[in-house]
């Protein structure tokens, strides 16, 4: 499966949801998460962040490889989303910032 790891927390672009066939994103307050039983693997919405943040789960950065268990975890509590909206005011300013995990609201 795929995986959104750090860097979409506080940026939360949204332009993966709209590509997605199985629509298998969920939606936090400041984070995205894909449903690894879902997911088919289409790897359709890796390009589509501006983030950068979507992994298929076997390249998945080191010291990232806890987002593959968040992804897993948090799809199971959090409300599907199939839309894309306007990401955060200051997402631009949060992009590629080191350390956002701490941020992350559950
Ligand atoms: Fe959806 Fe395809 Fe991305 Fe999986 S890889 S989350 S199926 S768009
Ligand atoms: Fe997050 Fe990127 Fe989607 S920032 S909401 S994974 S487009």
């Amino acid at each position: 499966a795929f995986v959104v790891t750090e860097n979409c927390i506080k940026c939360k672009y949204t332009d993966c949801v709209e590509v997605c066939p199985v629509d298998c994103f969920y939606e936090g307050p400041n984070f995205l998460v894909i449903n690894p039983d879902e997911c088919i693997d289409c790897a359709l919405c890796e390009p589509e962040c501006p983030a950068e943040a979507i992994y298929e789960e076997d390249d998945v950065p080191a010291g990232m490889e806890n987002f593959i268990e968040l992804n897993a975890e948090l799809s199971e509590e959090w409300p599907n989303i199939t839309e894309q909206k306007d990401p955060f005011p200051d997402a631009a300013e949060w992009d590629g910032k080191k350390g956002k995990l701490q941020y992350l609201e559950k």
